[in-house]
């Protein structure tokens, strides 16, 4: 399939909208920008249209999609009802970050979006190009991150390119992402709602509204069968192996001194306070000072994807500290390192 590419300028901003809608109503994958990472959209309401979702990821069909709106309104139109919780959070981060899980009214959404699931994720992404595109098309829009399944999801349209050209009908290019990681998901058909997936709004946020919530990815960590089907599979992992180094400035040397010197070539993804010290390889990327998570979460997948076009065997990763985002930011990092550690306590 030959993929169509869109650039966004203003002049042809509105042209650019109605040729790529176009293609959505007529049941095709289209990609394009929101605030958290590129999505793969395709008319929710169409079975066929939702499988070339699948397809063109190699997705597990057991792993339901988001479901976008550019308009709060249009919620009613597949869901049951929407909790007073539900109402709370929407007033305050829509447009957002925040996916909500509610009640599926049956019958109205393909059922290859919820995977069988009686519950719906929705969201209203803060994003010019996604809006603009969801209201011309006037279609609600499933649309998961627009990466190859298991990769880093892409924060520019090159990544897109990358993981999907040829598989999909088309992208549209709207430069770089600004949050960088994925919206929060919470399940808001509970009594207590669930955050199942932390993003781009954080649990302080998000309790600062509703009040206390759970927190799955904190509570029941490793769980075998999550609530949000997705976060089972292995993600956001680039080619080579990623480890956590917990230690000091002499502890994290040691490690890459000890790797080199086994043969690996080591790729050091850390803060740039850490990065300056580090008398390391070439293959060191500073993702932003650590002091703001914000920065860590812009540059994190971008970097991670870095690493496949380089020769390193083996990449060692700096933890951060779980505020705010920074929670999301450890969720992926532990996530592409498949929870493996190496701590200094361990080896004292
Ligand atoms: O920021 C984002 O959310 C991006 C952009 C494109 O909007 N989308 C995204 O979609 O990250 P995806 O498919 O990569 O992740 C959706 C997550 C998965 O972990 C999925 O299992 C969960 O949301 N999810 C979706 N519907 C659900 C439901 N009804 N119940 C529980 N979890 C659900
Ligand atoms: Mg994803």
């Amino acid at each position: 399939m030959k993929t169509k590419i869109w650039h966004i300028t203003k002049e042809n901003e509105i042209q650019t909208y109605l040729e790529a809608a176009k293609l959505l109503q007529a049941g095709e994958a289209v990609a394009f920008p929101t605030e958290t990472v590129y999505g793969i959209g395709a008319d929710a309401t169409n079975e066929q249209a939702v499988a070339k979702i699948y397809e063109a990821k190699g997705r597990p069909s057991d792993n339901p999609l988001i479901v976008h709106i550019a308009d709060q309104s249009q919620v009613h139109e597949f869901v049951t009802k929407i909790p007073s919780n539900a109402k709370k959070l929407m007033q305050e981060f829509w447009p957002g970050p925040l996916t909500i899980i509610l009640p599926l009214r049956p019958d109205r959404l393909a059922r290859n979006v919820t995977a069988g699931l009686d519950s719906v994720g929705v969201r209203m992404p803060e994003h010019p190009v996604a809006l603009g595109l969801l209201a011309v098309a006037g279609i609600p829009i499933a649309a998961p991150s627009a990466n190859r399944s298991g990769k880093p999801s892409p924060t520019s349209g090159e990544h897109v390119e990358e993981d999907l050209s040829g598989r999909i009908a088309g992208i549209v290019f709207g430069g770089k992402t600004g949050v960088g990681l994925e919206s929060t998901v919470i399940d808001c058909t509970l009594e207590t709602p669930a955050i199942l997936r932390p993003g781009g709004v954080s649990q302080e946020q998000i309790e600062a509204v509703i009040g206390p919530v759970i927190s799955e990815g904190k509570e029941v960590a490793q769980q075998e069968a999550p609530k949000a089907p997705g976060m089972k599979y292995t993600h956001y992992a680039p080619k080579a192996p990623v480890v956590l180094i917990e230690g000091d400035v002499a502890f994290f040397q040691e490690q890459i001194d000890v790797a080199e010197h086994q043969g690996e070539t080591v790729g050091v993804l850390v803060s740039d306070e850490l990065a300056r010290k580090l008398k390391a390889s070439k293959y060191v990327r500073g993702l932003g000072s650590r002091d703001y998570p914000e920065q860590i979460a812009y540059h994190l997948y971008d970097q991670l994807r870095h690493f496949d076009h380089t020769p390193v065997t083996l990449i060692y990763a700096e933890p951060f500290v779980k505020i705010g985002i920074g929670e999301a930011v450890m969720n992926r990092l532990d996530k592409a390192a498949g929870g493996h550690y190496i701590r200094q306590s361990e080896e004292n």
